[in-house]
């Protein structure tokens, strides 16, 4: 190679998920035979029937949507379950997202008007820093190391636009016990790192030492266990 004057060079990584997200095309017909949309589909297959519009209540009761939010990035939407009531409820001009499996990423593509973006698994590099109105992650921090989730933990810190908010949920203390990791251990759930512990206490001074401040947060299923949806609102 050195003759020619040529050197070999590592294409871009793309981010491999070692554990494939719900399969698509089963779960796009699961929901037409069931006659329930997508979403409902997830919620009551994967999840609990209602926890997706919970967990849109709650982030309205912590004032997520009190002023106008017009710019919208998620972060592993997968099936748009909570993108989709996002869309409804906020009519934003512009909403981008960040999905590594490709099939739901192509499927989110043609069912709404947004922006995929290309996807490393841990930082939201296209996306210009205070430009975001709300930035969302559901159910995607629990499958991750600490080590990612930090990284997108300071990347939604740097996105978000002054006086925008950030919600994401983890599996903090409160949500773990010994009974908890007994259903777990016993029924051999889970989906990348699930369920990965993160403090909470560290969360919110990580947080604040961005800017961030704690706005509140609440307990959603995830089955065998639950989450701690998390909101924050950038200063
Ligand atoms: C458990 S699913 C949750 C999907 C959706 N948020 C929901 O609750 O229905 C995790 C989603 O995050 C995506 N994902 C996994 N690791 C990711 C990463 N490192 N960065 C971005 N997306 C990721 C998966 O492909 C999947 O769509």
């Amino acid at each position: 190679m050195g003759l020619l004057n040529l050197k070999l060079i590592r294409s871009k990584q793309r981010f491999v998920d070692y554990r494939d997200y719900i399969p698509f095309e089963e779960t796009i017909e699961g929901a037409k035979q069931s006659n329930l949309s997508v979403g409902d589909y997830i919620d009551a297959k994967h999840n609990k029937p209602g926890a997706t519009q919970d967990t849109i209540d709650e982030m309205t009761k912590l004032g997520v949507f009190a002023e106008k939010i017009d710019r919208v990035c998620e972060i592993g939407p997968g099936s748009g379950r909570y993108l989709d009531k996002v869309l409804q409820l906020c009519h934003p001009s512009y909403c981008e997202v960040y999905e590594t499996a490709e099939d739901w990423k192509n499927w989110l593509v043609q069912q709404y008007d947004l922006i995929a973006q290309p996807t490393d698994g841990k930082s939201l590099s296209s996306t210009p820093s205070e430009s975001i109105d709300l930035i969302q992650a559901h159910k995607v921090l629990p499958g991750q190391p600490s080590l990612i989730t930090f990284r997108y933990f300071t990347e939604m810190a740097r996105v978000v636009n002054k006086g925008g908010k950030i919600v994401f949920d983890i599996v903090t203390e409160e949500c773990f016990d010994d009974a908890t990791l007994e259903n777990w251990l016993a029924t051999g759930r889970g989906y990348q790192h699930y369920p990965a512990l993160m403090s909470k206490q560290f969360t919110i001074d990580f947080f604040a030492r961005r800017n961030c401040a704690f706005v509140g947060s609440f307990f959603i299923p995830m089955k065998p266990g639950k989450t701690e949806c998390m909101v924050f609102a950038k200063k």
